[in-house]
């Protein structure tokens, strides 16, 4: 698919006028990533929009949460669950996580991302430290207990195919940012983990 993407020669880079630096003055708080990664069903969603209502009504900051199910409503609507499409899902994101970055915006993003290449790639796109990964690490038999949308019992009858977890891998970050214990600890508590690396790490 998209792995050997070359910029046609006859387009050019425009410098904008309006510079990440004063739109970090401006909004008086830096943008980057973060990256919520972790199986169907493991909270990614719920703790993103948690995260980010503390960030936005609590510290007064531009946010945004691009969230998979609602990507792949516009955006993603023409990719499927296979290792290519899931891989150019995650390009996209990237790249557009990265814009969002780039307008001054505290990015959130919650897809499964189930390969730690695809995720690494986006993480090699932004300088240091601008791509927080964080791993909502909520056991399989908790998420398939949960079943929200009904998906597990789909994939494990066979309506729904290449489910992640079931018959399609996730593969766990090595070294992420934060570990989140989504099935053991509340919403709160994970939220205020993220809030808490943020504030040791002066990202807010
Ligand atoms: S990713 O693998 O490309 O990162 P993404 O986060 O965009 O996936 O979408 C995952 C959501 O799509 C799941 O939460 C689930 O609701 C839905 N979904 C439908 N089919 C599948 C599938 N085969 N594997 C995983 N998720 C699926």
């Amino acid at each position: 698919m998209n792995n050997n993407i070359t910029v046609n020669k006859h387009i050019r880079w425009h410098k904008p006028t309006v510079t990440r630096e004063r739109r970090h003055k401006k909004n008086k708080h830096q943008s980057f990533i973060l990256w919520f990664t972790g199986l169907s069903g493991a909270g990614k969603s719920t703790l993103a929009h948690r995260v980010e209502e503390i960030l936005f009504e609590d510290i007064d900051c531009n946010t945004f949460v691009l969230d998979g199910d609602n990507v792949r409503h516009g955006l993603c609507a023409d990719l499927g669950f296979s290792l290519d499409d899931r891989h150019e899902n995650i390009r996209r994101i990237g790249e557009m996580s990265k814009l969002f970055m780039q307008a001054g915006v505290i990015t959130l993003t919650a897809f499964i991302s189930p390969f730690r290449k695809d995720r690494d790639i986006v993480r090699s796109m932004v300088e240091e430290g601008e791509f927080i990964e964080i791993y909502c690490n909520t056991p399989l038999s908790v998420c398939e207990e949960r079943d929200v949308k009904g998906l597990y019992q789909k994939a494990r009858n066979g309506t729904v195919r290449e489910f992640t977890g079931i018959s399609s891998p996730y593969e766990e970050p090595l070294k992420p940012e934060i570990v989140v214990q989504t099935g053991e600890r509340s919403l709160d508590e994970c939220a205020f983990q993220v809030i808490d690396y943020l504030k040791q790490h002066s990202k807010i």
